[in-house]
């Protein structure tokens, strides 16, 4: 039997809810950076920096300074690439989660609550406003914390949603994750969710670092 339980959200789990949200997403920092360090707009600059010192050009000091530097700003950017998002989503839906999700039609917002009463996880659901999506139900604001992890909370908050969906005549339930999300992706692939595009983020910033998006579908079978 499972200590936990599966609920509605309520308003005294507002703080919870934005710190999993924000904590999910922020730690995936140092993934994105080693990524958009192996890209070879940044990694070729860096090792021909590297390279100055044995043509004379600059000093040994002064080269690994810049490549500090600039490694530095490199891991600030990417960590930028979330914070600006959570910051955004923070006043924007998460901002008033009750009425957001649980006074609109279609909407919905659940938490994984354990038999002591501690949040563990959420997850958040929406109709998509893409088009061609009308009948299709968009998966948001899915994380559970740390150390409840590896214990299936996700995979009962992700079968939550889509039953949910199915119940409204959802024909899939759709969302979008960014490449560093490995954990994610695992999940949504092992519960039946195929990758359906991939598309790079439209700011200069995102391009440069090559930070991605990838869209997945689930195909709700009809009962
Ligand atoms: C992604 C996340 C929600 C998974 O939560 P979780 O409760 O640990 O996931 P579950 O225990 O339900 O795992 C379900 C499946 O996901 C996959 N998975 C999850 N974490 C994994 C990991 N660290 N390594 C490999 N596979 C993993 C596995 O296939 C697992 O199934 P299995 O245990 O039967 O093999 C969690 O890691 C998280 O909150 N991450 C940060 C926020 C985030 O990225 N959210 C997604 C927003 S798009």
């Amino acid at each position: 039997m499972s200590d936990y339980s599966i609920r509605l959200y309520k308003d005294s789990d507002y703080q919870v809810a934005r710190d999993l949200f924000a904590e999910g997403l922020v730690e995936h920092t140092n993934i994105a950076f080693k990524h958009a360090l192996r890209q070879p707009q940044i990694c070729l600059p860096v090792m021909a920096v590297l390279t100055l010192p044995a043509l004379n050009l600059v000093s040994i000091t002064m080269a690994v300074l810049l490549v500090t530097v600039a490694v530095v700003a490199l891991w600030f950017c990417s960590r930028y690439m979330y914070t600006s998002y959570i910051n955004y989503c923070l006043s924007d839906d998460m901002l008033d989660i009750r009425k957001y999700y649980l006074q609109r039609d279609g909407y919905c917002f659940w938490v994984a609550e354990s038999t002591g009463g501690e949040v563990m996880g959420t997850v958040a659901a929406l109709p998509s406003t893409q088009p061609g999506g009308e009948k299709h139900l968009e998966l948001k604001r899915l994380s559970v914390a740390p150390e409840h992890r590896g214990k299936g909370i996700a995979k009962v908050l992700c079968r939550t949603l889509i039953d949910f969906g199915r119940k409204r005549g959802c024909e899939a339930v759709v969302l979008s994750t960014t490449v560093p999300q490995i954990n994610a992706t695992r999940l949504y692939e092992k519960l039946g969710f195929r990758q359906t595009q991939t598309f790079p983020h439209l700011g200069l910033l995102g391009k440069f670092l090559d930070f991605r998006f990838l869209v997945y579908q689930y195909d709700i079978p009809a009962a």
